[in-house]
């Protein structure tokens, strides 16, 4: 039999207090629909199939994976009508139906395999996953007879005292048979909320004399947790987050304080590596081994080689940082730019769009925008280049062994060939040719007893107010 994997994610989330749709909101670096449909893709199902309402256009392009298939629930009239829904678009295709909420970021493969194991050793119509919840209020209660068979979910609006009581809960994911789908078109509205039970298709199935079956996940499985509201996503996300940086010790990575570091998922460090607290590396990032990142530093979207150091309160975002570099304190990396071996980045140095060559030192208090930097070149303390004429970007090329002096401006278009010097304090604006020296300061002059005529003349001034 085939699988048929489908995810709910057309709800309002109104506990979630948002403009956006609940199942959007992020965790480490991801919606937290991503995450539940990247457990699902592991189990490599025939089809996916997402149902979405009113803020279709928003998931959509927040999952923007493709081999996804979307259906429309234009009402959120609840979990059951959301699969009948779906079932309908996806017809009778003799597939097993893998049914989840979209709400539950923390849910693995390998648990879903478990339980689809289960399933169908079972050869149950209708399975559900459920686990013991120590504070089940938030979930519906699955109720057994005396023999402990599973009859029904209860909701917690519609449960009794009695029944709060019970601990168990379904995780709102169903491994679901053909046979048994049928039976969604008999759910019945709920006259408290207006929607209609997907839960409730176990209490069908039973009397049908279906078979039915429920998979226990054991005390407290935090893999099972639902966010409806900010506070389980922020619980959540401390999950996630820790998941992420004990897998990271496991493979040889060191951190500081680990409870203060925000690492996203899929990041990937090398061993050896020590990350200090208050650093957050994001998105597609790379690290190297043996490399330093010291503390308060943003990496996003970025490639770190092996033993490259990033020192203090550092941001570098969509670039290239080669081996053995060293990056800050107070630098900032922007977009597409690559930080060649060896280079030395210092503090309040900005680098944006722009190659540095290798051992190239660009030490203090520097704008580096649009330039093509080569090896071994020298940037003096609070050199900047010039590069936008208040239309357009213009390029600088600075050719290896180059030495620009302290506090120098080079405006874009301008090349410095090979070898050259600038002289400290000049304004470049024309090509500097290969080993030669470029000034264009004002040339000093030194007026010998200036100070001291001045110091007389005041001292004067000053007698013959006195005499008045
Ligand atoms: C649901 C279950 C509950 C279970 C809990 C597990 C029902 C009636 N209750 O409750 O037994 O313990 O999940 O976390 O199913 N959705 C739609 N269309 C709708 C309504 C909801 O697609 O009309 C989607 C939501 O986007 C969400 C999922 O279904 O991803 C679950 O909806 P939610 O409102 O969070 O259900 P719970 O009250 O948590
Ligand atoms: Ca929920």
């Amino acid at each position: 039999m085939g699988l048929t994997c489908v995810v709910l994610a057309a709800g309002q989330g109104k506990r979630m207090n948002s403009s956006a749709p609940k199942v959007i909101h992020g965790l480490c670096g991801k919606p937290m629909l991503l995450h539940v449909i990247e457990a699902i893709d592991k189990l490599r199902p025939g089809k996916k199939v997402i149902v979405v309402g009113k803020h279709h256009n928003e998931i959509k392009r927040a999952v923007a994976m493709p081999g996804i298939s979307y259906v429309m629930q234009e009402e959120p009239k609840g979990t059951g009508d959301a699969l009948l829904k779906a079932a309908r678009a996806i017809g009778k295709t003799g597939d097993t139906l893998l049914v989840l909420n979209g709400d539950m970021p923390l849910i693995t493969a390998d648990t879903l395999k478990r339980f689809l194991a289960f399933h169908i050793r079972g050869r149950h119509s209708l399975s559900v996953l459920s686990f013991i919840a120590e504070d089940p209020s938030a979930y519906g209660r699955i109720i057994r007879d005396d023999s402990g068979k599973a009859l029904r979910i209860t909701e917690d609006k519609d449960a009794s005292a009695l029944q709060k009581a019970i601990k168990e809960v379904n995780s709102g994911v169903y491994a679901i048979n053909p046979e048994c789908l049928d039976l969604l078109a008999r759910l019945k509205i709920n006259r408290k909320k207006e929607e209609y039970y997907l839960t409730d298709l176990l209490d069908i199935a039973s009397r049908d004399s279906l078979s039915t079956g429920i998979y226990c996940a054991g005390a407290d499985n935090k893999e099972l947790m639902g966010i409806n509201d900010r506070h389980e996503l922020l619980k959540a996300h401390e999950v996630m987050r820790r998941r992420i940086i004990d897998g990271l010790i496991s493979k040889g990575v060191s951190f500081i304080n680990p409870s203060s570091v925000n690492i996203h998922q899929g990041v990937r460090i090398g061993r050896d590596t020590i990350i200090y607290p208050n650093v957050s590396v994001e998105g597609e990032t790379r690290i190297g081994t043996g490399c330093t990142i010291y503390p308060n530093v943003r990496i996003k979207d970025s490639s770190i080689k092996d033993n490259a150091i990033i020192k203090d309160s550092s941001v570098i975002e969509n670039s290239v940082v080669r081996r053995g570099a060293q990056v800050g304190p107070f630098a900032h990396i922007r977009p597409g730019s690559v930080i060649g071996a060896g280079v030395k980045i210092g503090n309040f140095v900005e680098v944006k769009k722009s190659s540095i060559g290798d051992r190239t030192k660009a030490a203090h208090l520097s704008y580096i925008g649009d330039s093509v930097v080569g090896k071994d070149v020298n940037i003096g303390a609070g050199a900047i280049t010039c590069n936008y004429d208040g239309r357009e970007k213009h390029k600088t090329v600075i050719e290896d062994s180059v030495f620009i002096g302290s506090d120098s401006q080079l405006v874009a278009p301008v090349r410095i060939g090979r070898g050259a010097y600038v002289g400290a304090g000049s304004t470049i604006t024309r090509d500097v040719p290969s080993m030669s020296l470029a000034t264009s300061r004002t040339k000093q002059q030194n007026i010998e007893g200036w100070a001291l005529k001045r110091v007389r003349s005041l001292e004067s001034k000053a007698k013959s107010r006195r005499g008045k």
